[in-house]
């Protein structure tokens, strides 16, 4: 049973693993760990709730805790945390994070483009980059008390998914 479990451990590692790899990774930035855990959360609920495969949602997943991983270093770096610089730094970044991990190398790199888009609303080609975006907007909307006309677009011209429209509507009593 150990031999098993130990094999299957070198198999991948886990969300959770990542999820505290990347807390240490922040350095004690409460903000940036609540917005993380806050983008995961949601993230991993609407890919649940939309049934995607185990591999897609491990993908989301990662790519939700990591996503804002370039955060520090922007705002060092060019005083700011600007979209662009953000995914330019995040995908390179992102690569490094992960190196130490038995992850696959299609797995990385999957985590790196969602990474170095995920300020990018015209380029969405499968369902991880949808629900990462449906995610981080719900979270920056929550942390930043966005106008209710701001949520009512973005509902109509970017959300996709069924269960992250419902989230929203939920919450924010639309
Ligand atoms: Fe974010």
């Amino acid at each position: 049973m150990l031999i098993v479990r130990k094999n299957l451990r070198e198999m991948i590692m886990t969300i959770p693993e990542v999820l505290t790899k990347m807390i240490a990774f922040s350095d004690g930035n409460i903000h940036d760990i609540d917005h993380l855990i806050r983008v995961w959360t949601y993230a991993k609920t609407i890919g649940e709730l939309e049934n995607v495969d185990k591999e897609t949602l491990f993908i989301i997943e990662a790519a939700a805790i990591t996503h804002d991983i370039a955060c520090p270093l922007c705002r060092e770096k060019y005083g700011n945390t600007e979209g662009k610089y953000q995914e330019e730094e995040g995908k390179k970044l992102v690569r490094d994070f992960l190196s130490d991990t038995d992850m696959r190398e299609d797995q990385i790199d999957r985590i790196s483009f969602l990474v170095g888009h995920h300020h990018s609303l015209n380029d969405i080609d499968g369902i991880d980059y949808q629900i990462l975006i449906e995610a981080d907007y719900i979270a920056n909307a929550i942390e930043n008390s966005y106008e209710k006309k701001n949520i009512e677009k973005f509902i109509s011209s970017i959300m996709e998914t069924k269960s992250g429209i419902k989230l929203v509507k939920d919450i924010f009593m639309i």
